[in-house]
């Protein structure tokens, strides 16, 4: 009898040791479920930091670098010689402006001339970086 009551205890010891065992395994989660719950608590908004902004203003336009702006701003034309443009470095295409003197092509530059808009069309340009992109053309052009 005894021995019967300690088979008995026994076999219960071992279904509640069963039981915690087999209940540790099912709050076990696989790596897809843990995926899925940490994507659905993340917060809502995500920190970039250190990207450029998008447009870059007036202030360092005015700072940029001649040779940078005749690139953007003014290569279209001049560097092919679209529209009729003079193109940079056919000094025959420039004797006759560059004789005019600077300030008239400083002035055609900025208020536009025949096909050429204002600045280039490129308002955004300072006068004076119009200036710089100016000397910049008649340097490689004499
Ligand atoms: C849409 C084409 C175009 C763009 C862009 C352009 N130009 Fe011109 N540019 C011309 C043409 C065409 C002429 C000749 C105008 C004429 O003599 O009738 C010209 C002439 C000039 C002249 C000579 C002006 C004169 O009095 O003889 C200068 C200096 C000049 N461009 C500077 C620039 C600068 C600086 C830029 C950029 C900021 C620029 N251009 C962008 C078309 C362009």
């Amino acid at each position: 009898m005894l021995v019967m009551a300690l088979l008995v205890a026994l076999f219960v010891v071992i279904v509640i040791i069963a039981r915690m065992v087999a209940g540790d395994g099912e709050t076990e989660l696989s790596e897809a479920q843990r995926a899925a719950i940490a994507e659905q608590i993340k917060p809502v908004g995500e920190v970039h930091v250190g990207s450029a902004p998008a447009a870059a203003p007036a202030a360092a336009q005015a700072a940029a670098d001649p040779a940078q702006v005749y690139q953007q701003s003014c290569f279209a034309c001049h560097g092919t010689g679209a529209a009729g443009a003079p193109k940079v470095g056919d000094k025959a295409a420039w004797a006759d402006r560059i004789a005019r003197g600077r300030e008239a092509l400083y002035k055609s530059a900025i208020s536009g001339k025949g096909a050429m808009p204002p600045k280039g069309g490129n308002a955004s340009l300072s006068d004076d970086t119009v200036k710089a992109v100016v000397d910049f053309m008649v340097s490689k052009s004499r």
